[in-house]
């Protein structure tokens, strides 16, 4: 028991600070070290200074006409927009608004089935109905390629219905596909292509990059300004760069979307941001290139351990690997993934972002260090010279085939409906009424409408033996899961 007074999270937030753990997860701020000078001023002396309202002089996120209207026309100079949002909520909330701003009710929108969840909440929300791309899995590492334009092409054609294309650029594990070809197939149609960049806010500092979302030709991008640059949590933007787009029809959206008491340190971390990389975006970004260069060189001469792109012929013509991003396999040592993070958390005060059965996931950004880098190429090297008899098996089990989805009802349909509680094993033939994601990293296996077959069902088993959480299940152990009650 507690003394009264305990604060559980902030007791766990202290715990954590006073480990000083090399941080190769998000916020890209890595601690406030890559932040700028004067911001990390004003946070050290008094937060709560900042922590303002709409009051005279201070502007009002949803009817900019002061400052705030500045700093966000100051963003889309920076990121080559017509006009910048920004946004206390995420990316999350900026892919609901987009897609609510670009499709009617009932409509058809194209989506990657490696789409991020609160893709599927905007569907609910927009009333659409998805039409997905294939997927396909890199044969090694079970990431997923970015679509080709070829298949979107195929699909528009098919579907003349789709009324605008949604694609993620680049993924999570830092895959970029050919989107200048995807917007010139997509334009064709005349219609939309919003692009999740959650992971791609940083694109636009460098050469060595891919071209950002914008520059490639598509009409809205999201960014998670908090992943990949400097702001805090939660605090991201979207861009409109369109003849298409009308983009009162956004600020509309985001009235409703987003809170009426949009936090000031969260947009001032965003003003904090543009003014910080309009000064030294291009030489903060070319020297984490330069860090992610050497780690990647120095990975190359460890033996059992591998990094995804070291090897760009692998996927020579499907995609480009940003740089900043290690997925880094440790089966050749038959370790697992989650084995290693384990490893590097509790031996060497290493937190990676992600870990899963063969890898784990490392992200670099401007707030990442030369020493980061040493320390996580040392700790590899010194795991790399034991041998693991009990560790996970040495070879991979082949392409998980994740099977395409059959749409019964549109994800509104199944969410607002009559749902019932039926036991996993029972479900096989009946309609989802809840997301089901495998985390990491979240693509959703089941959305809400789609039919539970035996063969997702297997796939769960498997995943659940693979000791994998999921997103979205009321009941996280999926012993149980919801269906359409009507079903
Ligand atoms: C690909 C992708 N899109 C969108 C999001 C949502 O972004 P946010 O966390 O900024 O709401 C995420 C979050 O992890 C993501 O990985």
């Amino acid at each position: 028991m507690h003394k009264s007074g305990y604060m559980p999270l902030i007791e766990a937030l202290v715990k954590n600070k006073k480990r000083n753990i090399v941080p190769f997860h998000m916020p890209g701020h890595k601690k406030g070290r890559g932040i700028h000078r004067k911001f990390a001023r004003l946070m050290r002396t008094n937060p709560f200074a900042l922590d303002m309202t709409e009051i005279p002089g201070l502007d009002d996120l949803h009817n900019p006409m002061g400052p705030i209207k500045e700093s966000q026309q100051r963003a889309a100079r920076l990121f080559g927009a017509d006009r910048t949002f920004f946004l206390v909520n995420g990316s999350t909330v900026g892919i609901h608004a987009a897609l609510l701003s670009v499709c009617r009710r009932g409509e058809e929108v194209l989506l990657p089935r490696d789409m991020h969840r609160s893709v599927i909440g905007a569907c609910i929300l927009a009333g659409l109905k998805p039409r997905y791309l294939p997927l396909q899995l890199d044969a090694e590492y079970l990431i997923p390629y970015p679509p080709a334009p070829e298949e979107i092409a195929v699909m528009l054609e098919r579907y003349p219905l789709i009324r605008a294309v949604f694609q993620v650029y680049p993924s999570y594990y830092g895959l970029a596909g050919d989107l200048s070809r995807t917007a010139e197939v997509v334009h064709r149609y005349n219609i939309p292509l919003v692009v999740d960049e959650a992971h791609g806010a940083h694109f636009i500092f460098s050469d060595e990059l891919p071209q950002t979302a914008l520059q490639s030709g598509a009409d809205i991008s999201i960014q998670s300004t908090h992943k990949t640059l400097d702001a805090f949590t939660q605090a991201s933007m979207l861009h409109v760069k369109s003849k298409i787009i009308d983009d009162s029809q956004i600020a509309r959206q985001l009235g409703i979307l987003q809170s009426t008491s949009p936090s000031y340190l969260l947009m001032a971390s965003l003003d904090a941001a543009t003014g910080h990389l309009q000064m030294s975006g291009r030489r903060l970004m070319g020297r984490t290139l330069k860090i992610a260069r050497y780690i990647r060189e120095q990975i190359s001469g460890i033996p059992g351990i591998k990094c995804f792109g070291e090897d760009l012929s692998q996927i020579s013509g499907m995609a480009v690997v940003d740089p900043t991003k290690l997925y880094i396999s440790f089966t050749d040592l038959g370790l697992s993934g989650c084995q290693a993070a384990e490893m590097l958390h509790k031996k060497y005060h290493i937190q990676v972002e992600l870990c899963d059965r063969f890898c784990i996931l490392c992200m670099l950004s401007i707030g990442s260090s030369p020493e980061d880098g040493d320390r996580l190429i040392s700790a590899l090297t010194d795991i790399a010279s034991k041998s693991f008899p009990n560790g996970a098996e040495k070879s991979l089990p082949g392409p998980v085939n994740i099977p395409p989805p059959r749409v019964i009802l549109n994800p509104e349909e199944a969410w607002f409906a009559p749902l019932r509680q039926v036991l996993l094993k029972e479900a096989v033939g009946k309609v989802a009424g809840e997301l089901v994601a495998p985390y990491p990293p979240g693509i959703p296996l089941l959305c809400p409408g789609e039919m539970i077959t035996s063969e997702i069902v297997a796939l769960i088993w498997e995943l659940r033996s693979w000791d994998c959480m999921f997103h979205g299940p009321g009941d996280p152990t999926l012993d149980t899961i919801k269906v359409v009650d009507s079903f």
